[in-house]
C-alpha cells in the first residue's frame, strides 16, 4: 500500500483549516508542501505564514518540497514551522551532499527532487543518505499539469539504484498521479504518491485518498 500524500498546493487557501481537517480525517499519510519561490520555477506558492497556519491544525506529517535557489538558507525555519522531511531539489543544490547533512542534523528526513530531464544516476553518491526521492512527473511550477510517461522507465532504474547501493530512500512521485495511473506507479515500485487535483477536484475527496491506498 501507498504512502498517500495529497497537495496542499490544489487546497482552497480561504478554507485551508477545512481542508487540513478533511486530511485528518481521511485516509492519507502526510500533508504534501510545495515551496516556489518564482526564480527556481515560474511560480511563487505560499511561505511561512501560510505554513504556520498549515501546522497549527495538521495531525499527519509534513513533507515539504522546496523548489527554491539557495534553500539551505531556510532549513532550520522550515524545521521551525514543523517540516519532518524536507526536500531539496537537486539541480539547485551546488554543494548536495552538505545540504543533506545539514537537512538530517537539524532532525528531519532528507528527500531529493529531480526534475523529469534529470538522470538518475546524478543520485548515485548520495543515495544511501537519503530517506527519499521526490521524483518530478511533471516540470515543477504548476498543480494539475499532465504526466510525463518517461517517469515509468525512471522509477525501474531508481528501484535498481537503491538496490545496488542498499539505500532505505522511498520513492515518491509528484505531478499528475491520477486513479488512472496510480496503480501502475506503485507497480514499478513508486512508495509515496502525491496528489493535487486528483484529490482537491474530486467531488468526494476523501474517496479519492481511499482509492489512492487501495492498490
Ligand atoms: C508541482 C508540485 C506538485 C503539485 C502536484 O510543482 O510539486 O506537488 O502540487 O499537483 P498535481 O497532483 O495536481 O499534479
Ligand atoms: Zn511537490
Amino acid at each position: 500500500m501507498a504512502i498517500v500524500a495529497p497537495s496542499i498546493l490544489s487546497a482552497d487557501f480561504a478554507n485551508i483549516q477545512r481542508d487540513v481537517e478533511m486530511i485528518n480525517s481521511s485516509q492519507a499519510d502526510w500533508f504534501h508542501i510545495d515551496i516556489m519561490d518564482g526564480v527556481f520555477v515560474p511560480n511563487i506558492s505560499f511561505g511561512f505564514p501560510v505554513l504556520k497556519a498549515i501546522q497549527k491544525h495538521a495531525k499527519k506529517p509534513l513533507d515539504v518540497h522546496l523548489m527554491i535557489v539557495e534553500p539551505e538558507k531556510f532549513f532550520e525555519e522550515f524545521k521551525n514551522v514543523g517540516a519532518q522531511i524536507l526536500s531539496v531539489h537537486i539541480e539547485a543544490c551546488t554543494h548536495l551532499h552538505r545540504s543533506i547533512q545539514q537537512i538530517k542534523s537539524l532532525g528531519m528526513k532528507a528527500g531529493v527532487a529531480i526534475n523529469p530531464h534529470t538522470p538518475i544516476f546524478l543520485l548515485k553518491e548520495v543515495i544511501a543518505d537519503i530517506d527519499l526521492v521526490c521524483m518530478m512527473s511533471v516540470n515543477p511550477g504548476f498543480g494539475g499539469q499532465s504526466f510525463i510517461e518517461n517517469t515509468y522507465s525512471k522509477i525501474r532504474e531508481l528501484k535498481s539504484l537503491i538496490a545496488e547501493k542498499s539505500s532505505q530512500a522511498l520513492i515518491e512521485i509528484d505531478g499528475g498521479v491520477s486513479l488512472s495511473n496510480y496503480k501502475k506507479l506503485v507497480e514499478c515500485g513508486a512508495d509515496v504518491l502525491v496528489a493535487g487535483n486528483t484529490v482537491f477536484s474530486s467531488s468526494d475527496p476523501i474517496q479519492a485518498i481511499l482509492e489512492l491506498k487501495n492498490v
